[in-house]
Order: structure tokens, then C-alpha cells, then sequence
């Protein structure tokens, strides 16, 4: 082959380049994000999981709960996310630095759940609501394609025993009947710890400042 030499240098070109550009860039830009301490309270942010919610963040990983939810709320203007109240601000890179895997997902079939623990936006996502939700999908979201997880829960019979104070109440129709009690196991208390733990309602000045400069200003200002 005479052109040997030429060709083996041009595919090694396309190849660094390549390199350069998907990888040390995007490197350089965000590899090197680091918590942000708030100059007023001294926290740093994002705070990390509580370990019982990293254990439900594997849990989550596990049972694919990824293949239906995202966790990449798009800022105004990028998608009706903020007004289907999935997030009071888009998502930063920086939201994800405490994530050993990043569970962003890409097929929406149910809602994002980057701020499924956020109770100023759901006031209603406490413990009790995931835990009927993945014990009996349809007891709060009646027709919902949400599939029931009910294999994440003991059902124990009442009788002879004390009831155990970890039981979590499911409406009449959907529970197993009077006499018997529903109990979350391990893995359902740290999957349900890990969504309680799914907020980013921390504004980082930095992010904040570089988006409204890319956005149009709004009337009036903010
Ligand atoms: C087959 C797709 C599918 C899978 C798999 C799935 N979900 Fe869902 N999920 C849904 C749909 C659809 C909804 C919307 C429920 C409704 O109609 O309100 C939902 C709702 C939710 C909600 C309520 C969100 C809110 O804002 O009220 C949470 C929390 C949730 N899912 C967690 C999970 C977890 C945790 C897993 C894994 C164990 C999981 N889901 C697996 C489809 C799915």
C-alpha cells in the first residue's frame, strides 16, 4: 500500500480529534464541577445522599425504574417541563456530580422524577404515597400504565402477632383484606428514601446568571 503512512495519519487525526472534542472538552467543562458551599449558610450543595437513599438509587437502577422516568428537567423554552411541574429550574450538570451513575434516562412513559421528594411541588409525595404507589399503582393514580411493584412488600397475617409499625395503609379494595398488613421491605424503604432525596431546588448563582443571560429577558424582569 503506497499511501500507507498518509492514511494511518489521517485516521489517527479523525480519531484524536474525535477525542478532543466529545471527551477532553466535555471533560474540561464539567469533570472538574465541584459542590458549591452557599456563601450565606456555609452548606455545600448539592448535598450528597443519606446512604439509605444510595441504596435505593440502586434498587432504582435494578428495577428499571429508569426505562420510564427521566431525570433531566429542560428549562423554559426547551420544553413544557417547569409547567408540568417536574422542577422549579432546569437541571445543571452540576445537580449530578453526587450521582455515581447517572440515572438521567431518555423515555418519559411516566413523569420526570428529578423532583419526585420535592414537596413544595408536590405536597402530596410523602413516604406513605410511593410506598402505596409501588405497592398498588392504581390505589392514587387509578387507570395509570405505572406497573405495580408489589414484590418490594412482606403481607403478613395479623393474627397471633403485634402489627409492625413499619405497615403502610392501602385503601380497602386494593389491600390484601382485613386480618392481614402490607410491610415495605429493605429494598422498598431505600428505594423510597432515595425519591424522597430527588430534589434540586438549590439555585447555584453561576448556573442561574449563565442561563438568564442566554435567555430572552422577561417582562419585567426577575
Ligand atoms: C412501564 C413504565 C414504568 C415503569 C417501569 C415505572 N414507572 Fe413510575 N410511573 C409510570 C407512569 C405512567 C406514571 C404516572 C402515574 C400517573 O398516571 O399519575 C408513573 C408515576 C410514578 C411516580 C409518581 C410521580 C408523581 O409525580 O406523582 C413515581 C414516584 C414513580 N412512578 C416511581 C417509579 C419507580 C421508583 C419505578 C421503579 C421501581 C417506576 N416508577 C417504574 C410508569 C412507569
Amino acid at each position: 500500500m503506497k499511501n500507507g503512512l498518509k492514511l494511518f495519519l489521517g485516521v489517527f487525526a479523525t480519531l484524536a480529534l474525535s477525542w478532543v472534542g466529545l471527551l477532553l472538552t466535555a471533560h474540561q467543562q464539567i469533570g472538574s464541577l465541584s459542590q458549591f458551599k452557599d456563601p450565606v449558610d456555609e452548606t455545600l450543595y448539592p448535598q450528597p445522599l443519606s446512604g439509605l437513599a444510595v441504596q435505593g438509587s440502586m434498587v432504582y437502577q435494578d428495577l428499571g425504574c429508569v426505562s420510564c422516568h427521566t431525570q433531566q428537567v429542560r428549562r423554559d423554552g426547551f420544553g413544557a417541563d417547569l409547567g408540568r411541574k417536574w422542577g422549579q429550574r432546569g437541571s445543571y450538570a452540576r445537580d449530578y456530580i453526587r450521582d455515581s451513575v447517572v440515572l438521567i434516562g431518555q423515555s418519559r412513559l411516566g413523569p420526570d422524577l428529578r423532583n419526585a421528594g420535592n414537596l413544595d411541588l408536590h405536597p402530596y409525595a410523602d413516604a406513605d404515597y410511593f410506598y402505596r404507589l409501588l405497592y398498588a399503582p392504581q390505589s392514587v393514580a387509578p387507570g395509570t400504565n405505572m406497573p405495580a411493584h408489589a414484590f418490594l412488600f412482606e403481607v403478613h397475617a395479623l393474627a397471633g402477632r403485634q402489627p409492625s409499625a413499619y405497615a403502610i395503609k392501602v385503601p380497602g379494595k386494593f389491600g390484601p383484606g382485613a386480618g392481614y398488613e402490607v410491610v415495605p421491605t429493605n429494598r422498598a424503604q431505600s428505594l423510597v428514601a432515595y425519591l424522597q432525596s430527588l430534589k434540586d431546588s438549590y439555585d447555584y448563582p453561576v448556573e442561574r446568571s449563565r442561563n438568564a443571560s442566554a435567555e430572552k429577558p422577561k417582562e419585567g424582569g426577575h
